[in-house]
């Protein structure tokens, strides 16, 4: 009987905190490693909240090769899901070193780790990303892959490195998951994304708007060659998400080999398609204004989700307006994230 504990590197933050959720509904121990830098420690709380108990917490570096043998070698861990890593595409062009050694240095460290502990099954968080530009939509695996910043290289350079150590060592079980665009919140709205500072991404800024945190939304252009003008994306509920991990760790578990997955919804939405099905759920109108495109951005893509539905019997169901539900119950029961004690201030 494989164990069923599971170190979830990064899982204090936003989608590796509700792939615990969904861990330990399919009766899986997450064990948190995590270093804190983008997430909460008040998390876990919440966490035992809506599971009945709070995943272990190691407050660590995934860089620190003597922690690493420390911890998988105290415990037998199942499999590793690694969400571990820097997200921001604006910060990796202006500061490339520190993506790549968080990145690519922090998995290459993992990995070792992991083979000297004899732990060969390894889920892990790439994007969607890595695609770059895409020649059309949906996008399927087998698209070339041509990432435009220093983030999407770091995310397929270590899809490359585990590619590379799985023809060394066939008897790895890996999954790279790319993900499109997660949105929302668990439905207790308990646990949801708090992105510090100005939100880069959409939906958080739509909610600090929805919340009154912000004045309006700016729309970066409406002059795509898309159905309304706005850029159009393959948003995915975080809890698919969270699912979708669950049935890679079990297909991981019952297949040696490496598998590249999309995960997203196969639909695109546009920025006014989410801004209206906002409203809808906030019950309000939702300010914006028309802005300029911002640079780099796509006018549009969305995943092709069908080999992630043949191979792991995996399909996203929630659809947009239960993303858009999800989020505005999450941030209006959280405007300043975990940090409850702020909104008495
Ligand atoms: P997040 O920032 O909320 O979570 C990442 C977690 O990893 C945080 O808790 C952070 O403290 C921790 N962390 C970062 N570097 C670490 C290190 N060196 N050692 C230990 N812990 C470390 O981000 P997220 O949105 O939950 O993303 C999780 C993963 O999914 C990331 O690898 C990200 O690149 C990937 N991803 C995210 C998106 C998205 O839009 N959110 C899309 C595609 C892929
Ligand atoms: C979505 C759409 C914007 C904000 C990014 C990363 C990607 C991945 C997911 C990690 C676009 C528009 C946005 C705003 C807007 N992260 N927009 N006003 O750029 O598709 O992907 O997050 O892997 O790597 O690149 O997501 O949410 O930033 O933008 O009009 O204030 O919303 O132009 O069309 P994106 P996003």
């Amino acid at each position: 009987m494989a164990p069923k504990s599971v170190l979830v590197t990064g899982g204090a933050g936003f989608i590796g905190s509700h792939t615990c959720v969904a861990l330990a509904t399919a009766g899986y121990t997450p064990v948190i490693l995590d270093n804190l830098g983008n997430s909460d420690i008040r998390v876990l709380e919440r966490l035992r909240q809506i599971t009945g108990s709070a995943p272990r917490l190691i407050q660590g570096d995934v860089r620190d090769r003597a922690l690493l043998d420390r911890v998988l070698g105290e415990e037998s861990f199942s499999a590793v899901i690694h969400f571990a890593g820097l997200k921001a595409v604006g910060d990796s062009v202006a500061d490339p070193l520190t993506y790549y050694d968080n990145n690519v240095h922090g998995s290459l460290v993992l990995a070792s780790a992991m083979q000297q502990a004899g732990v060969r099954t390894l889920i892990f968080s790439s994007s969607a990303t890595v695609y770059g530009e895409p020649d059309h939509s949906p996008i399927p695996e087998d698209a070339p892959c041509r990432p435009a910043n220093p983030y999407g290289r770091s995310k397929r350079m270590v899809e490359e490195a585990l590619a590379d150590l799985h023809r060394a060592q066939p008897g790895w079980r890996i999954a790279l998951l790319r993900y499109f665009n997660p949105v929302g919140a668990h439905e207790s709205g308990l646990i949801g994304e708090h992105p510090q500072g100005k939100p880069n991404n959409l939906m958080p800024f739509v909610c600090q708007v929805a919340v009154g945190q912000r004045d309006k939304l700016l729309i970066h252009g409406n002059d795509y060659p898309t159905p309304d003008g706005t850029g159009v994306r393959d948003y995915v509920h975080v809890m698919d998400l969270a699912e979708g991990h669950v049935a890679a760790l079990r297909h991981a578990q019952g297949h040696a080999g490496l598998v590249t997955l999309n995960l997203g919804t196969g639909r695109g939405a546009s920025v006014l398609e989410v801004v209206h099905a906002f409203e809808r759920a906030s019950g309000g109108p939702l300010p914006y204004e028309i802005g300029p495109r911002r640079p780099g951005d796509v006018p549009a893509y969305w995943g092709d989700p069908s080999l992630a539905e043949a191979t792991l019997g995996w399909r996203a169901h929630r659809g947009l307006d239960q993303m858009c539900a999800d989020s505005w119950r999450w941030q209006q029961g959280n405007p300043n994230g975990y940090d409850t004690l702020a909104a008495d201030r």
